[in-house]
C-alpha cells in the first residue's frame, strides 16, 4: 500500500476542490468517490427506478461496469463505456446518487473499486466513510466540516457562476436533508473516524483550507517516518577526525563555501543528494554533515585497486543503467543502521558543469526506506586571481512521503525525480 490521504466530510464543506488542490501538489491521484455514487444513482434515474429503493437499485448492479480514469490528472467517471462525468453534476443526480448510496449492496459494490486506486497510487481519496470502512490504516484522515449556511452559500455560488436558477433556501434545504439522510442511513453513516483530525473550513478559503490540510499531511506523515538515527558513535569520532583533516587539505588547491547549514539536519538517517561536479565534491559535502555517510559510486570506480580505499567511507558500487537490487539492499541497510547516504542523482561527473538528467536510484531508495532528502547545489567558480571557488549549498529537507512512489509507474518516478531536480537546480549558480 502507498500513501493514503482520506478526506470525508458533508456534502458542500469543499472537499474535493481542496484534494485536487493537495493531490496536485503532492504529485498524488486524486479520487473523487461521490463520481461513483452518482453514477450509479445517474443510471437507475434515467432508467426511472426509485433510487432509494434497495428492490430496483441492485438488480441493476450486475449491468453496471464503472472505471475511473485520469486525463491529464483529470478523473474522468466511464459508466458502461461512457464518459458521464458532466452528465452526474446535475442536481437531480445528487439527490440519486444519496439515495442509493444508502444501499448496502450499492456501497458493497464500489468497495474494491476504490480499494484498488489506493493499492496502486498514492491518493487523496474524498468521500464520507474512507476513513472508516474504505481504508481504514489510511495514514492521514481528515474530516471536513463547514456550517451548513456557509456551504449553501457556496453552492449557490456555484450554481449562479453556472447559469443555473436556484434559490438559497432551496439549497439550504437540500443540504439538510442530504445531511440527515447521509448520516443517518445505517450503511456506513458520514461519521468522522476516531484518528481523523476535525477541520471547520466555514471561515477559511479554498488556500487556506489546503494550507490547513498539507500541514496536517505534514505532521502525521513525519510522526510515521523512522525515528532519527545515527551511524555509531566510534565511527562518527574517527570520522569527525578524517573530516576536519579533510577540509584542511581541501583547502589547500580551493576555495571552499558552505552556505544553508541551517538546513542540515542535526541527526541522520536521511540521504544527501548533489549535483556532481568535481572529485572533491563527495567530501566537500560531507565535511559539514554531523552524521557519517555511506557513498553510492559507480562500479567503474572500484576497477582502480587503490580506491577500493574509499570501503572505509563506506563507499560501495553501483552498476549503472540497471536495476542494482544489491547496491538497493546496501543502501536501505545503511540507512537502517542510522547512516546518512550519498548519492549523486546524476550517476556521473558533469563535464560541462550543467545539471544532467536524474537517475531513479535516489527516488527508488528514498521509497522503501521512508528517508528524507537532502538536496545540494554544488557550484564550481574560478576566483578573480584563477583560483577554483567551490560553493556548496544545502536546501531544505525533502520529506520522504514527497517523493515516495507506489505503483514505480514512469510518469510517477519522473514527477519524484523533478521535485529533487528542481531543488537540487535551485541551489546551483548558472
Ligand atoms: O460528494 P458528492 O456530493 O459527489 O456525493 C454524492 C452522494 O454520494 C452523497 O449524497 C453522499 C454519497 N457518498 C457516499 O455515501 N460515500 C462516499 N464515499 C461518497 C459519496
Amino acid at each position: 500500500m502507498g500513501i493514503s490521504i482520506a478526506l470525508d466530510g458533508p456534502s458542500g464543506a469543499g472537499k474535493s476542490t481542496i484534494a485536487k488542490e493537495v493531490a496536485r501538489r503532492l504529485g498524488y491521484v486524486y479520487v473523487d468517490t461521490g463520481a461513483l455514487y452518482r453514477s450509479i444513482g445517474l443510471y437507475a434515474y434515467r432508467l426511472g427506478k426509485k433510487t432509494n429503493g434497495a428492490s430496483e437499485v441492485v438488480p441493476l448492479l450486475s449491468d453496471i461496469k464503472l472505471e475511473l480514469k485520469y486525463i491529464d490528472g483529470t478523473q474522468r467517471v466511464i459508466l458502461n463505456g461512457e464518459d458521464v462525468s458532466e452528465a452526474i453534476r446535475a442536481p437531480e443526480i445528487a439527490m440519486a446518487a444519496s439515495g442509493v448510496s444508502a444501499i448496502p449492496e450499492v456501497r458493497e459494490f464500489l468497495l474494491d473499486l476504490q480499494r484498488n486506486m489506493a493499492e496502486k497510487y498514492n491518493i487523496v481519496m474524498d468521500g464520507r466513510d474512507i476513513g472508516t470502512v474504505i481504508l481504514p490504516n489510511a495514514q492521514v484522515k481528515i474530516f471536513i466540516t463547514a456550517s451548513a449556511e456557509e456551504r449553501a452559500n457556496r453552492r449557490l455560488k456555484e450554481h449562479l457562476a453556472k447559469g443555473q436558477e436556484i434559490s438559497y433556501e432551496e439549497i439550504l434545504k437540500e443540504i439538510n436533508e442530504r445531511d440527515y439522510n447521509d448520516s443517518h442511513r445505517a450503511a456506513a453513516p458520514l461519521k468522522k473516524a476516531d484518528d481523523a483530525y476535525e477541520l471547520d473550513t466555514s471561515n477559511l478559503d479554498i488556500d487556506g483550507a489546503v494550507s490547513a490540510v498539507l500541514g496536517i499531511v505534514d505532521e502525521k506523515m513525519n510522526a510515521l517516518r523512522p525515528a532519527p538515527k545515527m551511524a555509531p558513535p566510534v565511527n562518527r569520532f574517527f570520522y569527525r577526525l578524517v573530516r576536519w583533516i579533510a577540509l584542511l587539505i581541501l583547502r589547500i588547491p580551493m576555495k571552499i563555501e558552505h552556505e544553508g547549514l541551517e538546513n542540515i539536519p542535526k541527526t541522520g538517517s536521511y540521504i544527501v543528494a548533489p549535483n556532481h561536479h568535481t572529485l572533491m565534491d563527495p567530501v566537500a559535502v560531507s565535511v559539514k554533515i554531523p552524521n557519517i555517510s555511506a557513498y553510492m559510486v559507480k562500479d567503474d570506480v572500484f576497477k582502480v585497486k587503490i580506491l577500493h580505499i574509499l570501503k572505509i567511507f563506506h563507499a560501495f558500487p553501483v552498476k549503472r543503467g540497471t536495476s542494482d537490487r544489491s547496491a538497493i539492499k546496501t543502501s536501505l541497510d545503511y540507512l537502517e543502521r542510522g547512516y546518512n547516504l550519498t548519492i549523486f542523482p546524476e550517476g556521473t561527473r558533469s563535464k560541462d558543469g550543467k545539471l544532467g538528467a536524474f537517475k531513479s536510484g535516489v527516488v527508488f531508495v528514498a521509497s522503501e526506506a521512508n528517508a528524507d532528502v537532502l538536496p545540494v547545489g554544488i557550484t564550481l567558480k574560478r576566483t578573480r586571481l584563477g583560483r577554483k571557488h567551490l560553493i556548496v549549498r544545502y536546501g531544505k529537507l525533502i520529506p520522504y512521503y514527497k517523493v515516495k512512489v507506489n505503483s514505480m509507474s514512469s510518469s510517477e518516478l519522473k514527477h519524484s525525480r523533478d521535485i529533487i531536480l528542481n531543488e537540487v537546480k535551485g541551489l546551483i549558480d548558472e
